[in-house]
């Protein structure tokens, strides 16, 4: 099987990144004000050297540029990559977060077969009183590149090798476009924030949410909510994840494409760690399965259960075990690594690329 076509890549899509650096660390200013959260958890007092380090005298402030400039770092070495591999296509491995997927229909998988789409491009931003950092109007918009016709041959082509797959032709009326794919490309081309990405994407969506995904409306909850909750139905395993990456890497194998394989998102979430009361992400987690990463260990990846993931809050790794079953599938090897610890601003943010 020839690897020279295909190369893929992991990156955040952590919203924060596209506000200005005063609302950072608003998501931890949030979850303070949270009357739940035991007073011992919330006092900068017992929190780690390090975390006190960079809520500093300022709540975040001054420590948010020093985090924006490693992850643009990170996001522009992803990009020079892109760039010199010049793909056709670039698979899109993102979750729903309560946007186009909510209580009429949550799919594990889904294949967004949608071609270009105009869509705002700062909403996220704009509900959480953040100026975008590009400093351009509010309701901006930018156009996401797509290709519906192959798209549409994908979601056939895994059908047709056995495994189900959803589709989507048009976007939920009134939702909000998926903003895992929607940063991707934002981030990918931050110096223009999205403007001019001259690739195709073809989004898969996964339900990265599982058991939380209707139960907390994507995400953000106070621990009062949480007591009463009811959960949905899990999302689909870490394994089950690889099998589906290896599964659309065998459809691009038969086909003559250059394709990129982008896995996007950030790692453990303090927002969905409630063991750690959702003041830091479990960074510990993140660096045990970080390890696994660096040694290319997939099979004990894909023996981590999802409640270890949820327990984590690492929920949205699923998409990462999307592109590590492309990666094995295809024998593709990693080229760099790094990942982005931080305590203050909400999530661990790998980045990774693989030739
Ligand atoms: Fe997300």
């Amino acid at each position: 099987m020839t690897t020279s076509r295909f190369m893929a890549l992991g990156m955040t899509h952590y919203p924060m990144l596209a506000g200005t650096d005063e609302h950072m660390a608003g998501l931890l200013r949030w979850t303070l004000r949270d009357e739940a959260i035991p007073e011992e958890e919330k006092d900068p007092a017992n929190w780690s050297e390090r975390m006190r380090a960079e809520w500093g005298t300022d709540e975040g402030r001054s420590a948010a540029a020093g985090h924006r400039r490693a992850l643009v770092d990170g996001l522009r070495r992803c990009r020079a990559e892109l760039d010199a591999f010049a793909p056709d296509h670039v698979v899109v491995w993102g979750d729903d977060q309560y946007e186009n997927f909510r209580e009429e229909v949550v799919p594990p998988f889904c294949v967004l077969a949608y071609g270009d789409l105009e869509v705002p491009a700062f909403e996220v931003m704009n509900e959480r009183g953040s100026p975008n950092q590009w400093g351009l109007p509010e309701d901006s918009t930018v156009v996401l590149h797509g290709d519906a016709a192959r798209a549409q041959e994908l979601a056939d082509g895994l059908i047709r090798r056995g495994f189900d797959m959803a589709y989507s032709y048009r976007k939920r009326a009134g939702a909000h476009f998926p903003h895992a794919i929607l940063n991707t490309q934002l981030f990918l081309d931050y110096d223009n924030a999205g403007a001019k990405l001259p690739y195709r994407l073809l989004p898969v969506t996964v339900n990265c949410y599982g058991q939380h995904a209707i139960a907390r409306k994507g995400g953000l909850a106070r621990f009062a909510d949480i007591e009463e909750e009811s959960l949905d139905p899990s999302g689909p395993t870490p394994r089950r994840c690889m099998e589906l990456g290896a599964a659309i890497a065998r459809h691009f194998a038969e086909r003559d494409q250059r394709v990129a394989f982008v896995a996007s998102s950030s790692w453990s979430h303090a927002f969905l760690a409630d063991r750690l009361w959702h003041i830091r992400p479990d960074v510990e987690a993140d660096q045990r399965l970080y390890a696994l990463m660096l040694a290319d260990d997939y099979e004990a990846l894909e023996e981590v259960t999802t409640a270890e993931i949820v327990e984590a809050g690492q929920h949205e790794i699923l998409n990462w075990y999307c592109m590590w079953g492309a990666v094995r599938e295809l024998g593709l090897a990693r080229q760099w690594s790094t990942m982005v610890t931080t305590e203050v601003f909400n999530s661990d943010k790998p980045f990774a690329v693989y030739r």
